[in-house]
């Protein structure tokens, strides 16, 4: 429940349904599913295995297991590179939960009240364009981060988190039972659902897979830290499989309820990192009873990225607690200081720095590529061959103990062959070297 909780987030409800408009809809969602599946589950089920293996922060679990395995200790880069990418991801993620947080203000004031598409834009356009707003927010979403990670109360959200995605997901359904009035909604379903080639480019396929990453949190070692904590009786395959399915099944029910609401109300589906927060409104202002549900949705997504940012730090904390000899608290205050500052980039990525392009991005766009498509699947690649090829196949097979033999080596396969190769290739496709 603890891994689902911090699995399902922002990437879930936010970034889903924006990538999958950016991207021309059904082929991305296609591209996806498949990444989820045949990347997503075994890599999933490999980091859960050697993070209850190692028992450890990142750093130290690869440390520990690389000397079990007899291989370099330059493996550890793994631990580095994911405790770097989740403070990298939690600067920008701050600054979504921030807007959260308003939205939480706004639904609850009444102010999408019979709203417009046009209005729901207006109102957001106006909020993001003001720097100091924008820091606020991004403040006190930290300051709610921070305060859990530094007293170390983690599992008394984490079990508030079994009432309340639950939650979040009756009211994802109550979204996308609107989605069916609005008279769009099987162009919605099209949208998502009827595979159009046309559309995918190789940028689209990275981003693809790199989404499924990100949602599922992978390839950063925050699943490790989790899989420190399961008990030895636990079966990893199919507590894999079912984080896997329910963080998909919360993504698709988001793009089903958002995606007609976009075409009755001439709304952009490509209007990237807006997009739920321009159709949202629209649904809850027209709804019966949308005040409050609309402040509950927020409410409920709220919870969801605060225990997703947890787990995105938790790796950095750990580290310095573990290694540094720090109390939590002086661990939890540097690193959320560091994130904190870092997450200006974002907040000024709407508004004073709009103009400033690198690589033809903003700061956000740049932070978001480089963590989501190159550093999360580089560090794939990494725990791919580590898991795959250099801890030893007993060890492997007793951890993951799955009772069919049959079971075991298709994991084997995808872990050692596929994972490694597929993510390679989409990489370098990317990046335009194949
Ligand atoms: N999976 C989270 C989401 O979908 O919002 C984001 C995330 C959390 C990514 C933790 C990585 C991570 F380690």
């Amino acid at each position: 429940m603890a891994a689902t909780g911090a699995a399902v987030g922002l990437g879930n409800i936010w970034k889903f349904p924006y990538l999958t408009g950016e991207h021309g809809g059904s082929a991305f969602v296609l591209v996806y599913i498949v990444c989820v599946a045949a990347l997503g589950i075994p890599m999933m089920m490999a980091e859960v295995m050697l993070g209850r293996r190692g028992r450890q922060t990142p750093v130290n679990t690869l440390r520990t297991l690389a000397a079990e395995a007899k291989v370099s200790q330059g493996w550890q880069v793994i631990g580095w590179c994911g405790t770097l990418a989740g403070m990298l991801i939690l600067s920008y993620y701050s600054v979504i939960g921030g807007w959260t947080l308003a939205y939480i203000l706004y639904s609850a004031t009444g102010t999408f009240s019979g709203i417009t598409g046009e209005g729901a834009s207006a109102l957001f356009n106006q909020f993001v364009q003001n720097p100091a707003a924008q820091i606020g927010w991004h403040t006190a979403f930290m300051i709610m981060t921070m305060y859990i990670v530094a007293r170390g109360v983690q599992s008394g959200l984490e079990k508030a988190v079994q009432y309340l995605m639950p939650a979040l997901f009756g009211l994802l359904l109550v979204l996308v039972a609107y989605a069916t009035t609005t008279g769009y909604f099987w162009q919605g379903l099209t949208f998502l659902f009827t595979p159009d080639f046309s559309q995918l480019s190789g940028t689209s396929m990275l981003t693809a897979m790199g989404q499924a990453f990100f949602s599922l949190s992978l390839g950063m070692g925050t699943i490790m830290i989790y899989g420190s904590y399961v008990p030895k009786g636990t079966s990893i395959a199919s507590t894999s499989v079912s984080i896997a399915l329910s963080d998909t099944l919360v993504a698709l029910l988001a793009g089903m309820a958002i995606f007609p609401i976009v075409f009755a109300n001439g709304l952009e589906p490509r209007a990237g990192p807006s997009l739920i927060f321009e159709t949202i409104p629209v649904a809850f202002g027209h709804m019966t009873g949308g005040l409050l549900f609309g402040t509950l949705f927020f409410l409920l997504l709220l919870v969801a990225a605060w225990t997703s940012s947890i787990s995105l730090i938790e790796p950095a904390v750990t580290l310095l607690i573990e290694n540094y000899r720090m109390t939590r608290l002086r661990a939890a205050w540097w690193c959320g200081m560091v994130t904190w500052l870092l997450g200006f980039g974002t907040a000024f990525s709407f508004n004073l720095w709009a103009q400033v392009r690198v690589f033809g991005m903003t700061f956000f766009d740049n932070l978001d590529f480089l963590t989501s498509n190159l550093m999360l699947p580089f560090g794939g690649i990494l725990i791919a061959i580590f898991a795959g090829w250099l801890l030893s196949p007993d060890t492997s097979r007793t951890e993951l103990n799955i009772a069919s033999p049959w079971g075991y080596s298709l994991w084997r396969v995808l872990i050692r062959y596929v994972a490694p190769v597929a993510v390679s290739v989409v990489l370098l496709h990317a990046i335009g070297v194949l």
